[in-house]
Protein backbone atom coordinates (compact mmCIF):
# COMPACT_ATOMS: atom_id res chain seq x y z
CA UNK A 1 0.00 0.00 0.00
CA UNK A 2 3.16 2.29 0.02
CA UNK A 3 3.45 5.16 3.20
CA UNK A 4 0.68 6.36 5.00
CA UNK A 5 -0.18 10.00 4.24
CA UNK A 6 -2.06 10.82 7.31
CA UNK A 7 -1.70 9.05 10.68
CA UNK A 8 -4.32 9.68 13.71
CA UNK A 9 -3.48 7.77 16.91
CA UNK A 10 -5.31 7.88 19.85
CA UNK A 11 -7.10 11.21 19.58
CA UNK A 12 -9.62 12.66 21.69
CA UNK A 13 -11.39 15.97 21.95
CA UNK A 14 -12.85 16.93 25.11
CA UNK A 15 -15.10 20.49 25.66
CA UNK A 16 -16.50 21.72 28.27
CA UNK A 17 -16.50 18.44 29.97
CA UNK A 18 -17.92 16.28 27.46
CA UNK A 19 -15.95 13.61 25.58
CA UNK A 20 -16.55 14.64 21.53
CA UNK A 21 -13.96 12.51 20.57
CA UNK A 22 -12.39 9.29 22.00
CA UNK A 23 -9.28 7.49 20.99
CA UNK A 24 -9.38 7.55 17.36
CA UNK A 25 -7.19 5.96 15.97
CA UNK A 26 -6.76 5.21 11.41
CA UNK A 27 -4.19 5.08 8.48
CA UNK A 28 -5.11 6.83 6.00
CA UNK A 29 -2.95 5.75 2.46
CA UNK A 30 -3.11 8.02 -0.91
CA UNK A 31 -5.23 7.38 -4.01
CA UNK A 32 -8.03 6.36 -1.86
CA UNK A 33 -10.89 7.95 -1.02
CA UNK A 34 -12.30 7.51 2.61
CA UNK A 35 -16.25 8.18 3.47
CA UNK A 36 -17.35 9.18 7.02
CA UNK A 37 -20.77 8.48 8.00
CA UNK A 38 -22.24 8.44 11.14
CA UNK A 39 -25.49 9.79 13.05
CA UNK A 40 -25.56 13.79 13.22
CA UNK A 41 -23.81 15.00 16.38
CA UNK A 42 -22.00 11.83 16.53
CA UNK A 43 -18.55 14.10 16.04
CA UNK A 44 -17.88 13.51 12.31
CA UNK A 45 -16.98 17.54 11.66
CA UNK A 46 -15.06 17.55 14.89
CA UNK A 47 -12.56 15.02 13.28
CA UNK A 48 -12.35 16.63 10.17
CA UNK A 49 -11.71 19.77 11.44
CA UNK A 50 -8.63 18.37 13.95
CA UNK A 51 -6.76 17.17 11.06
CA UNK A 52 -6.16 20.38 9.25
CA UNK A 53 -5.46 22.35 12.75
CA UNK A 54 -9.27 24.35 12.57
CA UNK A 55 -9.35 22.68 16.11
CA UNK A 56 -6.74 21.34 17.98
CA UNK A 57 -6.81 17.75 19.97
CA UNK A 58 -6.88 17.59 23.51
CA UNK A 59 -4.81 14.35 23.30
CA UNK A 60 -3.36 11.86 20.84
CA UNK A 61 -0.89 12.62 17.88
CA UNK A 62 -1.53 13.25 13.99
CA UNK A 63 1.32 12.47 11.22
CA UNK A 64 1.33 14.35 8.02
CA UNK A 65 3.50 13.31 5.58
CA UNK A 66 5.50 11.71 8.64
CA UNK A 67 5.98 14.50 11.02
CA UNK A 68 3.62 15.72 13.53
CA UNK A 69 0.65 18.61 12.30
CA UNK A 70 2.10 20.65 15.42
CA UNK A 71 5.35 20.76 13.25
CA UNK A 72 3.71 22.65 10.87
CA UNK A 73 3.29 26.55 9.67
CA UNK A 74 -0.66 26.40 10.62
CA UNK A 75 -1.29 27.86 7.08
CA UNK A 76 1.14 25.95 5.12
CA UNK A 77 -0.05 22.90 6.46
CA UNK A 78 -3.78 23.79 5.37
CA UNK A 79 -2.42 24.10 2.31
CA UNK A 80 -1.08 20.41 1.73
CA UNK A 81 -4.40 19.32 3.77
CA UNK A 82 -7.32 21.63 2.37
CA UNK A 83 -10.95 21.86 3.99
CA UNK A 84 -14.00 21.96 1.80
CA UNK A 85 -16.79 23.52 4.75
CA UNK A 86 -20.64 22.34 4.17
CA UNK A 87 -21.28 25.75 3.64
CA UNK A 88 -18.51 27.74 1.18
CA UNK A 89 -16.63 30.09 2.27
CA UNK A 90 -15.38 33.00 -0.06
CA UNK A 91 -14.01 36.46 -0.44
CA UNK A 92 -16.05 39.13 -1.47
CA UNK A 93 -15.33 40.51 -4.86
CA UNK A 94 -14.84 38.06 -7.60
CA UNK A 95 -14.31 34.77 -8.76
CA UNK A 96 -10.63 35.08 -10.33
CA UNK A 97 -9.63 37.54 -7.25
CA UNK A 98 -10.41 34.07 -4.88
CA UNK A 99 -7.69 32.10 -7.41
CA UNK A 100 -5.38 34.50 -7.10
CA UNK A 101 -5.34 34.89 -3.05
CA UNK A 102 -4.89 30.92 -3.15
CA UNK A 103 -2.10 31.00 -6.18
CA UNK A 104 -0.98 34.55 -7.01
CA UNK A 105 1.20 32.76 -9.93
CA UNK A 106 -1.77 31.06 -11.82
CA UNK A 107 -2.45 32.01 -15.63
CA UNK A 108 -5.56 33.12 -16.82
CA UNK A 109 -5.73 29.73 -18.80
CA UNK A 110 -5.17 27.52 -16.29
CA UNK A 111 -8.06 29.23 -14.07
CA UNK A 112 -10.57 28.95 -16.84
CA UNK A 113 -9.57 24.84 -17.05
CA UNK A 114 -10.22 25.12 -13.54
CA UNK A 115 -13.58 26.13 -13.99
CA UNK A 116 -14.01 23.90 -16.63
CA UNK A 117 -13.38 21.06 -14.52
CA UNK A 118 -15.77 21.86 -11.69
CA UNK A 119 -18.28 22.01 -14.67
CA UNK A 120 -18.72 26.31 -14.25
CA UNK A 121 -18.85 28.61 -17.29
CA UNK A 122 -15.75 30.31 -18.06
CA UNK A 123 -17.95 33.38 -18.15
CA UNK A 124 -17.80 33.18 -14.43
CA UNK A 125 -14.06 34.44 -13.67
CA UNK A 126 -14.70 37.75 -13.13
CA UNK A 127 -18.32 37.22 -11.88
CA UNK A 128 -18.46 38.85 -8.41
CA UNK A 129 -19.34 36.12 -5.56
CA UNK A 130 -21.75 37.37 -4.53
CA UNK A 131 -23.84 36.60 -7.94
CA UNK A 132 -23.35 32.97 -7.59
CA UNK A 133 -25.59 30.57 -5.85
CA UNK A 134 -24.64 28.33 -3.29
CA UNK A 135 -24.01 24.75 -5.35
CA UNK A 136 -21.77 27.89 -7.89
CA UNK A 137 -19.88 28.97 -4.78
CA UNK A 138 -19.37 25.38 -3.55
CA UNK A 139 -17.85 24.82 -6.85
CA UNK A 140 -15.36 27.88 -6.82
CA UNK A 141 -14.45 27.07 -3.26
CA UNK A 142 -13.05 23.26 -4.09
CA UNK A 143 -11.36 24.77 -7.73
CA UNK A 144 -9.50 27.31 -5.42
CA UNK A 145 -8.50 24.76 -2.80
CA UNK A 146 -6.71 22.95 -5.80
CA UNK A 147 -5.14 25.70 -6.62
CA UNK A 148 -2.57 25.05 -2.87
CA UNK A 149 -1.94 21.97 -4.60
CA UNK A 150 -3.12 20.07 -1.62
CA UNK A 151 -1.90 16.18 -0.96
CA UNK A 152 -5.24 15.83 1.35
CA UNK A 153 -8.66 16.64 1.19
CA UNK A 154 -11.15 16.96 4.05
CA UNK A 155 -14.54 17.51 2.48
CA UNK A 156 -17.50 18.17 4.45
CA UNK A 157 -20.68 17.22 2.84
CA UNK A 158 -19.60 18.73 -0.03
CA UNK A 159 -22.66 17.84 -2.16
CA UNK A 160 -25.45 19.07 0.54
CA UNK A 161 -25.93 21.93 -1.97
CA UNK A 162 -25.51 20.85 -5.18
CA UNK A 163 -28.55 19.48 -7.57
CA UNK A 164 -28.42 16.05 -8.12
CA UNK A 165 -27.27 16.20 -11.72
CA UNK A 166 -24.22 18.34 -10.32
CA UNK A 167 -23.29 15.65 -7.93
CA UNK A 168 -22.40 12.65 -9.47
CA UNK A 169 -20.04 14.77 -12.21
CA UNK A 170 -18.75 16.54 -9.03
CA UNK A 171 -17.99 12.82 -7.76
CA UNK A 172 -16.19 11.34 -10.88
CA UNK A 173 -13.92 14.66 -10.31
CA UNK A 174 -12.91 13.87 -6.97
CA UNK A 175 -12.51 10.39 -7.78
CA UNK A 176 -10.16 11.40 -10.93
CA UNK A 177 -7.97 13.82 -9.26
CA UNK A 178 -7.98 11.72 -5.72
CA UNK A 179 -6.07 9.10 -8.60
CA UNK A 180 -4.24 11.64 -10.64
CA UNK A 181 -2.40 13.74 -8.05
CA UNK A 182 -1.71 11.13 -5.66
CA UNK A 183 -4.70 12.59 -3.04
CA UNK A 184 -5.67 10.82 0.19
CA UNK A 185 -9.69 12.43 0.01
CA UNK A 186 -11.70 12.25 3.22
CA UNK A 187 -15.47 13.27 2.52
CA UNK A 188 -17.72 13.43 5.33
CA UNK A 189 -21.25 12.35 3.83
CA UNK A 190 -24.39 11.63 4.77
CA UNK A 191 -25.48 10.09 2.02
CA UNK A 192 -25.18 6.50 2.40
CA UNK A 193 -25.70 5.98 -1.46
CA UNK A 194 -22.84 8.73 -2.05
CA UNK A 195 -20.74 6.59 -0.11
CA UNK A 196 -21.58 3.53 -2.42
CA UNK A 197 -21.13 5.45 -5.37
CA UNK A 198 -17.47 5.94 -4.10
CA UNK A 199 -17.57 2.10 -3.59
CA UNK A 200 -14.19 2.62 -1.24
CA UNK A 201 -13.19 2.52 2.30
CA UNK A 202 -16.18 3.70 4.82
CA UNK A 203 -15.65 4.55 8.45
CA UNK A 204 -18.54 5.09 10.75
CA UNK A 205 -18.50 7.42 13.61
CA UNK A 206 -20.90 6.99 16.33
CA UNK A 207 -20.57 8.91 19.82
CA UNK A 208 -16.94 10.34 19.47
CA UNK A 209 -15.79 6.80 18.15
CA UNK A 210 -14.67 4.89 15.05
CA UNK A 211 -17.68 2.30 15.61
CA UNK A 212 -15.94 0.29 12.62
CA UNK A 213 -14.16 0.47 9.06
CA UNK A 214 -14.25 -1.66 6.04
CA UNK A 215 -14.99 -1.84 2.63
CA UNK A 216 -18.09 0.16 2.05
CA UNK A 217 -20.51 -2.39 0.56
CA UNK A 218 -19.43 -4.25 3.83
CA UNK A 219 -19.90 -1.46 6.02
CA UNK A 220 -23.50 -0.64 4.91
CA UNK A 221 -24.66 -4.08 4.19
CA UNK A 222 -23.28 -6.02 6.85
CA UNK A 223 -22.11 -4.46 9.83
CA UNK A 224 -20.22 -6.00 12.57
CA UNK A 225 -20.88 -3.47 15.54
CA UNK A 226 -24.07 -2.38 17.42
CA UNK A 227 -23.58 1.24 16.15
CA UNK A 228 -23.39 0.06 12.23
CA UNK A 229 -26.34 -2.22 12.51
CA UNK A 230 -28.49 0.86 14.27
CA UNK A 231 -27.16 2.99 11.58
CA UNK A 232 -28.14 0.08 8.61
CA UNK A 233 -31.74 -0.12 10.14
CA UNK A 234 -32.33 3.40 10.67
CA UNK A 235 -30.33 4.70 7.11
CA UNK A 236 -31.34 1.71 4.69
CA UNK A 237 -34.32 -0.16 5.49
N1 LIG B 1 -16.88 23.91 19.65
C1 LIG B 1 -17.77 23.11 20.22
N2 LIG B 1 -18.20 23.36 21.46
C2 LIG B 1 -19.08 22.55 22.07
N3 LIG B 1 -19.59 21.45 21.52
C3 LIG B 1 -19.22 21.15 20.27
C4 LIG B 1 -18.28 21.95 19.55
N4 LIG B 1 -18.09 21.39 18.35
C5 LIG B 1 -18.88 20.30 18.32
N5 LIG B 1 -19.55 20.14 19.46
C6 LIG B 1 -20.43 19.02 19.81
O1 LIG B 1 -19.74 17.85 19.46
C7 LIG B 1 -20.62 16.87 18.94
C8 LIG B 1 -20.18 16.46 17.56
O2 LIG B 1 -20.44 17.53 16.65
P1 LIG B 1 -20.05 17.45 15.10
O3 LIG B 1 -18.65 17.01 15.00
O4 LIG B 1 -20.42 18.75 14.50
O5 LIG B 1 -21.02 16.30 14.60
P2 LIG B 1 -21.37 15.80 13.12
O6 LIG B 1 -20.50 16.54 12.16
O7 LIG B 1 -21.11 14.33 13.17
O8 LIG B 1 -22.82 16.09 12.92
C9 LIG B 1 -22.01 17.48 19.02
O9 LIG B 1 -22.62 17.06 20.21
C10 LIG B 1 -21.71 18.97 19.04
O10 LIG B 1 -22.76 19.65 19.68
MG1 LIG C 1 -21.00 17.81 10.61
Amino acid sequence: MGSPSLVVSHVSKIVDDKKILEDISYTFYPKNIYTILGPSGSGKSSLLRLLNRLDESSSGEIIFDGQTIDSYVVCELRKKIGYLFQTPYLFEKTVKDNFLFADNTVSNSQMLELLAQVHLSQKMLESSVEKLSVGEKQRVAFARMLLTKPKILLLDEPTSALDPSITEAFEQFIQKITIKENLTTIIVTHSPEQAMRFDQTGILIADGKIAESSDIKSLLENPQSDAGKRYKARELS
